[in-house]
């Protein structure tokens, strides 16, 4: 058996492989509700035979979404679409994760596929349009482009609300019947904007030197791990390099992970960037060797970013440069990756066939003779 095909246990949870559907939002909630586009799409991911399937970045409070259109958690009545899907992956034999997210100074902005905000007054109804000003570490938009406002600088007051907001939001998940949360530290968002000195000029205990940097997530991972099941495993993904001059990097990354796994985090899904002028060129397999450094601060992680051939994604686990392997457009393209990456792999297997077309699948391919 191949080892990208091989069960994985992170505390009580085992996963079934060590394929994940990485995070993707999909800017189609209203009001931060999860809706029958959501368990569509992400049914069928767990028909097709990831291990893990992580739902989009989801709002922790209303002004931390991206869009109006973001998937949320900062009410009860948010729990029960979500634990709809999470019934149904669970039916489909895949684990069910979720991103709690803030998008910090990257939030309000226009739904990525509209040219700016050119929503007509009947689509604003039809859509629950919203706009507010977006909060971040210091008053610094993220750049000039008039989506991305100027935001208000968090005050000590509003860390704290941020934080406890994380920590209701985890609460919420474990509600909905989610096995894991990942903390959303990436792509230039909130926790990444604390992070990076290229966002926080703050000077006070959460600016200036890496460690005071480093403070905002390392609160959140505390509260989240303070109320998320000890049986149950926590994830973080962060950027492991922002690629630009000045900014977070890879050694930092490497210490943030140590951190990370002395305050209970199981597994760091490496990306990178998210700031303006990064030099990330991407290309195939171009994020695993950041998942490489990372995994050497002894933490598990999760190696993603234009990993599409079956045989890559089981030498990165053979070379002991990542524990899982994610997908997104990947799984998007073919939801069924997994399933015909297990037979590229692993031969005549059908088992993550769903039963209704097990034994039809695997008569067509005799009947061709594509395998025995
Ligand atoms: C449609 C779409 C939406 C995405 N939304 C998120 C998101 O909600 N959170 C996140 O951390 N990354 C998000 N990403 C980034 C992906 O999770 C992933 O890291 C990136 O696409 C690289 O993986 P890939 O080459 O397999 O697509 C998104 C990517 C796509 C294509």
């Amino acid at each position: 058996m191949s080892q990208l095909f091989s069960p994985l246990t992170l505390r009580g949870l085992t996963l079934r492989n060590r394929t994940v559907v990485a995070p993707m939002c999909q800017y189609t909630s209203q009001h931060g509700f999860a809706n029958d586009w959501h368990f569509v799409h992400l049914g069928r991911f767990a028909q097709g035979g990831f291990g893990l399937v992580i739902l989009e970045a989801t709002g922790v409070l209303p002004e931390a979404r991206i869009s109006y259109g973001d998937l949320g958690l900062w009410d009860d009545a948010q729990i029960e679409p979500l634990a709809r899907i999470v019934d149904f992956l669970h039916a489909e034999g895949a684990a069910a994760g979720i991103q709690l997210a803030h998008a910090g100074r990257k939030a309000a902005t226009p739904i990525a596929w509209r040219h700016g905000f050119d929503e007509s007054e009947d689509d604003k109804v039809k859509y629950a349009f919203e706009t507010w000003v977006p909060v971040a570490p210091s008053a610094i938009a993220h750049n000039a482009n008039p989506s991305f406002q100027t935001p208000t600088a968090l005050d000590t007051a509003g860390i704290k609300r941020t934080i406890q907001g994380f920590a209701d939001a985890a609460i919420r998940a474990e509600k909905a019947g989610f096995d894991t949360v990942e903390i959303h530290a990436a792509h230039g968002y909130l926790i990444n904007q604390f992070l990076s000195p290229l966002a926080n000029h703050r000077t006070d205990e959460y600016g200036g030197s890496r460690e005071n940097r480093m403070r905002f997530l390392l609160e959140v991972t505390d509260a989240v791990r303070a109320v998320w099941p000890e049986q149950k495993p926590l994830l973080v993904r962060i950027s492991a390099t922002d690629g630009v001059e000045g900014g977070w990097t890879i050694e930092d990354s490497v210490v943030l992970a140590s951190e990370l796994k002395s305050h209970g985090v199981d597994v760091v899904h490496v990306s990178s960037g998210g700031f303006d002028g990064a030099s990330i060129k991407p290309r195939a397999l171009y994020q695993v060797e950041l998942s490489a450094e990372v995994r050497k601060a002894g933490i598990k992680t999760i190696a993603v970013g234009l990993i599409t051939e079956p045989r890559d994604a089981e030498e990165i686990l053979e070379k002991g440069e990542a524990d899982l392997i994610a997908l997104a457009r990947g799984a998007l393209e073919d939801p069924n990756w997994p399933i015909h990456a297990h037979h590229v792999l692993d031969g005549a297997e059908y088992d993550l066939w769903p039963k209704q077309a097990r034994a039809r699948m695997r008569d067509k391919d005799r009947a061709l003779g594509i395998r025995q």
